[in-house]
């Protein structure tokens, strides 16, 4: 027998292949909740039911509550007992009411899972594993129920009650009390549960649903954020329409709220009738939001609504098909967002994104399938490769299908499975059904982690009129992945001729099943140029052998918007890589190239902003084999410099160009600010002796935040007075507004400076800085984290800083904690010195006494 030590020490593994469906089920819930901040009673009265022949008890997940009492058909009971925090029953029979009463602390709930406090008012988090921490429950997402909820608060402090569903009666009670009663008639698993109570003001309207039912839109929040709320609201009924013309769907309640919060682990919850909000994620107006927070907004918002089909409607069985309800929904929100403005800056956005924390993570410890096998703490799961990966094999089902045999199989999909807990796999059967496309090894997406590299080579044969491209693919072993099998990659295609820049072959997709395949090309008159992955058709590596002059070519002549910026980045990339390993650098290919895109009036200035801008420090250290921070950001620099320079006048054509009346949110308005502040950069960059002074005319002038922090994030970067003034100014204006302080850490946490690190451990240590708050966490560790030469700094401080705060905020707040632990889990993209010294933190970090099992999993990964 194992003693108690070692077993609590041995982490337990849940492994996909051992589900088995639930022991109970339990189609109706009703819960009284006397709410109190300090001591909440939970009363919870479940109809559960034995779901086939077994005779084991009734076992309800638990966790942090205190039990009060156990009733079985009205009548106490004295046999139950708790076993791992879950609340053991036995009952013979196959039917019975089960009631518990339990008492729990939100003001102590310093996890935010749970009900918990933020801000005065109380509210919940379930997904995924939180109900078990308000009552005990059968806490796995394939039991679905019924919930009718009571809630009772001091009237005073809470005046506002909202769960999910439809509102149905309320009242005032004794001691200065009220009740609300809400009920929710589809049956939901337990972690699309919320309630909120607090004093909270809304902005209401109604949308009429295309079969004409009425329903009631509120977004609420504290009074004082009520101006903040329109770009929200209007959000919501814009990805309302747009899911019934694009997806066919309706909503289907007469009420829907979303309530936002200050204090929230992730972005937002999609709850059932009633979706809670990171209050980054709804808080907008021109003074304090930037364009990236309106889209982000937006985005958010249309992703939280999606999800009441791709995830309520139709929710997962357990917690491995996660990406069956965050892929497709993902895939649909980035489908909406291209139809609100540039479509083509939309995709070269979410491949940077992917690129940036999708890449390295599948190519790291941490890798995982988009369908994972197993987990210690599915927390931990909620990845860029779960959500993000899982959009993009999506997106390639919907690629080889085509619009309308893919619409079909999502309709087929909501049908069949509408009211069920399904799993990724009925997902591509259905696909695989409406279309009657054979998808059966496409599913290698689901099960193989690792980005596959793609190599691309074209030869003009000799002489004649044909071109032969060699296509050849290969996936790269990850954790407890050693083979790998050859995947099917939906790639698209074109060839340019190089004198007329017309085309030679006409764009096809090209589905490369096999290791390798060779193409052969008729009618081939003069040297062709191969634009290849056209709209990022599939999420690999792309290894081509195109010179400098093609990328140069393809940057300017390119049809499609995504393979132009795309050849321009690889420009860049080969030139910043050679920088970095050889210190030799020859810019004028890179200098000439932006010329010309500066220089080509037809381009769309958000377009144009994207596509001069340099990969960024940890893109650059991606593509070496060992990453070299400090040459890195040498070459960067020196890139920067010579584009600043060599291109002034164009720079500050471009910079004139952008000057705005006030501020309006349109694609058009956003593009020309986007590209303002990136001009101001490289003039910045080439140390023009005006420079400071034009950031801070901006700065100061701005009628928007946007055009403020940009010119903001440009003095942080050097050392003028500006950039001290600033700041203050900065800080002051802004000291009661928690969303924009974030943004005055992040940006300083983000600086080039030599002297980021020490900035960053004096501002941990700020009146203003708290690990409490999730926000404000990530604002500073996160982005100093992303800041590839500062947290890298030879010395190890960076790495040591950062493990000191995880280790300080995992005592409060372990799944954000372990979120922010895998840029410490990169020591093998690194030289031994840094290795080490990343490894012993990851080291101290285990061996921390009442580790949770978060960052156990996330560290001794890292380690691994
Ligand atoms: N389902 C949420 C979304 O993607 C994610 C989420 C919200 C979440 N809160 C969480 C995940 C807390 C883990 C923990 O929209
Ligand atoms: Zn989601």
């Amino acid at each position: 027998m194992l003693d108690i030590q070692t077993a609590t020490a041995i982490p337990h593994v849940t492994r996909r292949e051992d589900y088995t469906p639930p022991d109970w089920q339990v189609p109706e819930i009703a819960l009284d909740f006397s709410l109190d901040a300090a001591a909440t009673l939970v009363r919870a009265t479940l109809h559960v039911v034995r779901d086939s022949a077994h005779d084991r008890p009734l076992v309800l997940d638990g966790g942090g509550q205190t039990p009060l009492s156990v009733k079985v058909d009205g009548v106490a009971v004295n046999d139950w007992r708790i076993e791992n925090d879950a609340l053991v029953v036995p009952l013979s029979g196959t039917d019975h009411v089960v009631e518990t009463e339990v008492e729990i602390a939100p003001d102590r709930n310093t996890q935010l899972m749970g009900l918990y406090a933020s801000g005065g008012n109380l509210c919940t988090q379930c997904e995924a594993e939180g109900f078990r921490r308000i009552t005990f429950f059968p806490d796995r997402p394939d039991v679905l129920s019924i919930y009718k909820v009571r809630m009772t608060a001091d009237k005073k402090r809470y005046p506002v009650l909202l769960a999910n569903g439809d509102p149905v009666a309320q009242g005032d009670a004794p001691d200065g009390r009220h009740w609300a009663e809400w009920h929710d008639p589809y049956p939901k698993p337990c972690y699309l549960f919320a309630l909120v109570a607090g004093d909270l003001v809304a902005n209401t309207t109604t949308f009429t649903t295309r079969s004409g039912r009425e329903v009631s839109l509120g977004i609420w929040v504290r009074a004082a954020d009520l101006p903040k709320t329109a770009h929200a609201l209007a959000a919501l009924q814009t990805s309302m329409t747009w899911d019934e013309q694009v997806y066919g769907r309706e909503y289907d309640l007469d009420v829907f709220n979303i309530v936002a919060v200050d204090d929230f682990n992730f972005g937002a919850m999609e709850n059932k009738g009633l979706n809670i909000f990171n209050s980054r994620y709804i808080l907008a107006d021109a003074d304090t939001a930037t364009d990236y927070d309106f889209d982000a907004i937006a985005a958010v918002v249309a992703h939280e609504y999606f999800h009441n089909w791709s995830g309520n409607r139709v929710t997962c069985r357990d917690w491995f098909q996660l990406s069956l309800k965050e892929g497709f929904t993902v895939f649909r929100d980035q489908g909406f967002s291209a139809d609100q403005g540039s479509a083509a800056v939309k995709r070269i956005e979410d491949v940077r994104g992917l690129r940036a924390a999708q890449f390295p993570e599948d190519a790291g410890p941490l890798a995982h399938p988009i369908r994972p096998d197993e987990y210690q703490e599915i927390s931990n799961f909620y990845t860029a490769t779960i959500y993000n990966k899982g959009a993009e094999v999506i997106r390639m089902i919907a690629t080889i299908l085509g619009p309308e045999r893919f619409r079909a199989g999502s309709d087929l999909y909501f049908d069949r499975f509408d009211g069920t807990a399904a799993t990724c796999e009925d997902f591509v059967a259905s696909m695989e059904e409406a279309s009657g496309e054979d998808l059966s090894q496409f599913r290698l997406w689901y099960s193989q982690a690792g980005t596959p590299r793609l190599t691309a080579t074209l030869r003009q044969d000799a002489g004649g009129s044909r071109a032969t491209l060699t296509l050849s693919q290969r996936v790269p072993v990850t954790p407890g992945q050693p083979v790998k099998q050859p995947m099917v990659l939906p790639i698209k295609l074109k060839l340019f001729g190089a004198d007329t820049a017309t085309t030679l072959a006409p764009e096809r997709l090209v589905l490369l099943d096999g290791p390798s395949e060779q193409l052969v090309f008729d009618g081939v008159t003069e040297r062709p140029i191969l634009s290849i992955n056209r709209g990022f058709s599939a999420p690999v590596v792309v290894e081509t052998d195109r010179s400098a002059d093609d990328l140069a070519f393809l940057s300017a002549h390119d049809d499609d918007p995504f393979a132009r910026y795309e050849a321009m980045q690889q420009l860049m990339l080969d030139t910043l890589v050679q920088a970095a390993a050889t210190g030799q650098a020859d810019h004028k290919a890179v200098i000439a190239a932006v010329a010309h895109t500066l220089d080509d009036a037809a381009l769309d200035p958000a377009f144009v902003a994207e596509a001069v801008l340099l990969p960024s420090d940890n893109f650059i250290g991606d593509q070496m084999a060992l990453v070299d921070p400090e040459a890195i950001f040498r070459a960067r620099e020196a890139l920067r410099r010579d584009l600043g320079k060599a291109l002034d006048v164009r720079w500050r054509a471009a910079y004139a160009s952008t000057q705005a009346d006030a501020f309006v949110y349109s694609p058009a308005a956003k593009g020309l600010r986007r590209l303002k502040t990136v001009a101001l950069g490289y003039i910045a960059a080439s140390g023009a002796c005006d420079a400071a002074a034009l950031a801070f005319k901006q700065f100061e002038a701005a009628d928007n935040m946007t055009d403020r922090q940009g010119a903001l994030g440009v003095l942080v970067a050097g050392d003028s007075a500006e950039r001290v003034a600033a700041l203050d100014i900065f800080y002051n204006r802004y000291s009661d507004n928690a969303l924009v302080l974030d943004k005055w850490f992040q940006t300083q946490a983000l600086s080039p400076r030599d002297d980021t690190l020490e900035q960053v451990q004096t501002l941990s240590r700020h009146r203003d800085f708290t690990l409490a708050n999730p926000n404000r966490a990530r604002a500073l560790i996160s982005a100093f984290a992303v800041n590839q030469r500062a947290f890298n700094a030879a010395s190890g401080e960076g790495y040591r800083f950062v493990a000191d705060q995880l280790i300080a905020l995992d005592k409060l707040n372990p799944q954000t904690a372990a979120k922010l632990l895998p840029p410490l889990g990169r020591w093998r993209r690194f030289a031994e010195e840094r290795a080490t010294r990343m490894r012993a933190e990851l080291e101290r970090i285990v061996a921390t006494p009442g580790l949770s099992k978060d960052m156990f999993e996330q560290a001794s990964k890292s380690l691994g």
